[in-house]
């Protein structure tokens, strides 16, 4: 079977981070995963997970099987935390459910669902640039994957004139690749009004939304704020929209991953046909969903003084990846770095979109032990007060040689 195995390169991301552990450099700096730090350059267990752990594990945890849909009362609450706990209980007959493997298995899985649900073969439009998973993820489904221009490089915001094109001229029934916020890897929204905008010529056009959530909170520290467009094109829109949910990064809990993707449908009867077309996908592909992270996800989302602990975790994260974006900005400026650095600063969520050539990118690298992915997208997480003021040295050095 396997003589003519092709050989594939490795996935970029994570081998940027062997390459970074086996560094061996005191002054090694680690901007590529996103994957949040805290002031030490240490993952960080959030204060609200590890109670919802230490309650866990006092309640004689067991590792029994979950059922093939995942933990029900960790998907309605994550439903419900995306939707809105006031619009929640008009919309929550019509939606169908499953706990997913993060925010990649909860993708693979709605555009599964799509597959199986409906006879239409519909193009994916995917925003350039984008997460670098996108693409495999609905390509390795057999979807035409389409790209269109989200970011004007050159004037460094989202080409909106470029993005009403496509939605403008894709044919009906095509999915769109929406990332609900801090768009990985330029950090660059839709404003409210651009979000309006999107929304009614989709709704229109009758194109279907597709969200990433994986950065919930990581804008403002605040997920109503974060999930505007969620519920702008389910809420106030009333459409058909498909929702994958990470608690990877806003919850810190990578490795565990936990996730939830729901679909809103046209009705309650759909809506039970299509959690029983998700339950038969899953029940082929994971059998069931991992028990411990969901366990801990739930435990925080059903309790009001660990969701207002998470709440304030978030605030946590938020603020030293803020206070990190703009020490860099200044330091940069400092060290007259040659270039306008504004776009630091007017870019949210986790990371920066820096804008540097290739060619600096691998002389930061090899010379800095500086580690970013070759799109110049940095991580914030991985900036700290220690070790801010030798990145913007190093990248006003590099610019500047
Ligand atoms: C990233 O974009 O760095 C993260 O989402 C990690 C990943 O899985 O690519």
């Amino acid at each position: 079977f396997f003589s003519s195995a092709p050989r594939i390169p490795k996935d970029a991301i994570f081998a940027l981070t062997a390459q970074y552990k086996s560094d061996t450099s005191p002054v090694k700096v680690n901007l590529g995963q996103g994957a949040y730090r805290d002031n030490a350059a240490l993952p960080w267990i959030l204060p609200s997970v590890a109670e919802a752990r230490e309650r866990i594990s006092n309640h004689k945890l067991d590792h029994e099987y979950l059922p093939i849909l995942g933990l029900p009362e960790f998907r309605q609450a994550a439903c419900k935390l995306a939707i809105g706990p006031t619009k929640f209980g008009s919309v929550a007959s019509r939606i169908a459910s499953c706990q997913s493997l993060s925010g990649t298995g909860g993708l693979h899985l709605a555009g599964s669902l799509i597959k199986a649900c409906s006879s239409l073969k519909p193009q994916v439009w995917i925003p350039e640039p984008t997460w670098s998973n996108h693409h495999l993820v609905f390509s390795s489904l057999g979807f035409e994957c389409r790209s269109f221009q989200y970011y004007d490089f050159e004037r460094k915001r989202i080409d909106m004139n470029a993005y009403k094109k496509m939605l403008q001229n894709a044919e009906p029934h095509s999915i769109v690749i929406l990332h609900a916020c801090a768009h990985n890897p330029t950090g660059c929204d839709p404003t409210k009004d651009q979000w309006q905008e999107i929304g009614r010529i989709m709704k229109e056009r009758q194109l279907f939304p597709l969200l990433d959530a994986a950065y919930l909170g990581f804008n403002s520290g605040s997920i109503d704020d974060d999930a505007y467009a969620i519920r702008y094109f389910i809420n106030d829109l009333g459409m058909e929209a498909s929702v994958s949910m990470s608690f990877a990064k806003n919850m810190g809990l990578y490795g565990e991953r936990v996730g939830c993707t729901f679909v809103v449908t046209q009705n309650a009867e759909i809506a039970e046909n299509t959690e029983s077309v998700m339950e038969r996908l899953q029940r082929s592909e994971v059998s069931n969903p991992p028990a411990y992270g969901a366990k801990i996800a739930s435990m925080i989302l059903n309790d009001a003084k660990l969701t207002e602990m998470w709440y304030a975790d978030l605030i946590t994260m938020c603020s030293r990846i803020r206070e990190m974006r703009h020490a860099l900005y200044n330091l940069l400026v400092e060290n007259g770095a040659p270039g306008d650095w504004t776009h630091v600063t007017s870019q949210s969520g986790m990371f920066s979109f820096l804008g540097l050539p290739r060619d600096i990118v691998i002389k930061l690298k090899e010379q800095y032990h500086i580690y970013m992915a070759e799109n110049s997208r940095i991580s914030l997480a991985g900036l700290n007060t220690s070790n801010v003021a030798y990145v913007a040295k190093a990248i006003s050095e590099c610019i500047r040689a």
